[in-house]
């Protein structure tokens, strides 16, 4: 007998958490029907980074049309939606408020089931998108501007963190080296464009060691290394050449990265890595890792960088997989700013 066809899962997902305003309709957890990013970045250029009551205040003006833009992409209406889902945390509260509080009222109005995802768990999703063979288990480097993570995927919804920052995110620390070389805000995407310029070899920066657990990261060092390098040159009336420290900073970053996957790769002897999050469009990185991956037989595969950055539709994937799994949230779903992975 033929197996009964199952019914289509249609999910109008939410995401709020820092300063991108986006909306998103998913099929079966694999199938973006559209995606809509309202970025605030112009606003938040004006004072070199992210305000938090700024941030909340454009989500409340922007999400409404947002979701309409995305039901309408993606020729739906409320009635076509199966499950209503958000980013509940982590984040920034008010941020991450509006969001939930959006999905609430939604989900209650269209009596649709709510799940609420976790942010993280969004960003390594957005690898199921365009790679449909890609299933767990497989490690994960998590790279954005409020995380570092190197997570074994062991099953859909279930991670086993094996390092994390000790400092600053990798994205935080491209931000902050950015800022420091006067090139602005978001500093990633700034740096990869400059490095392109430079000479990677120019200066040394150093790749910091954390002794108690070799898959944790630290980039506060390094961003310390490149602040006293330009005091140094300052000092020395010696001049700054932008293209060498952002090529330079950029390797420091990207090598350390490298390493520790490539180590956990070897370790657990796994043979499917992804990478996730906003640094995770870095071109250096994707080449470096892909490269790395190449030489021991590993598949690599990564999101396309609109799917790297916040996005609703990672959202929308994620909330699929937890979904499936039986979650359900209630009315009193909250924001939880430190949400840690896993977690319910
Ligand atoms: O994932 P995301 O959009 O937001 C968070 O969840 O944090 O990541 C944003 C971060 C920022 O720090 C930004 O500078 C960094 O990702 N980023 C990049 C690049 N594009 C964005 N870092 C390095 N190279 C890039 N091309
Ligand atoms: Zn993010």
């Amino acid at each position: 007998m033929l197996a009964e066809k199952q019914e289509d899962i249609v999910i109008l997902a939410i995401e709020s958490s820092c300063d991108e305003t986006a909306a998103a309709v998913v099929k079966n957890g694999r199938e973006v029907l559209s995606n809509i990013i309202s970025s605030q970045i112009d606003l938040h250029t004006l004072y070199g980074g992210v305000v938090p009551e700024l941030a909340s205040r454009k989500h409340i003006e922007r999400i409404n049309q947002v979701i309409e833009e995305a039901l309408s992409e993606a020729g739906m209406d409320l009635e076509g939606i199966d499950v209503v889902a958000a980013t509940y945390g982590p984040g920034l509260v008010g941020a991450l408020l509006v969001g939930v509080a959006e999905a609430k009222a939604i989900a209650y109005a269209a009596k649709k089931p709510l799940v609420g995802v976790h942010h993280i768990e969004g960003h390594i999703s957005a690898n199921y998108i365009e790679n449909q063979d890609l299933e767990p288990p497989f490690l994960c480097l998590v790279v954005s501007g409020g995380h570092t993570h190197l997570v074994k995927v062991a099953d859909y919804g279930v991670y086993e963190i094996l390092g994390r920052t000790r400092d600053d995110a990798a994205g935080e620390a491209f931000d902050k080296v950015a800022r420091a070389i006067g090139l602005g805000y978001p500093g990633g995407p700034k740096i990869e464009q400059a490095a392109k310029e430079g000479n990677p070899d120019a200066i040394v920066f150093p790749k910091a060691k954390v002794a108690e657990n070799p898959y944790d990261f630290s980039f506060s060092g390094v961003k310390s290394a490149v602040l006293n390098y330009i005091n140094g040159c300052h000092m020395k009336d010696i001049p700054i050449v932008e293209a060498d420290i952002a090529a330079a900073f950029q390797k420091a970053v990207t090598e350390v990265l490298i390493e520790h996957a490539m180590m956990a790769l070897d370790e657990l002897h796994m043979d499917k890595f992804a990478i996730a999050g906003g640094v995770a469009s870095n071109r250096a990185l994707r080449d470096g890792m892909e490269a790395a991956c190449k030489r021991r037989g590993v598949a690599f595969y990564h999101p396309s960088p609109v799917f790297c950055t916040d996005n609703a539709a990672m959202i929308g994937v994620a909330a699929y997989y937890e979904y499936l799994a039986g979650r359900r949230d209630g009315w009193d779903l909250n924001a939880v700013p430190n949400l840690k992975l896993g977690e319910r």
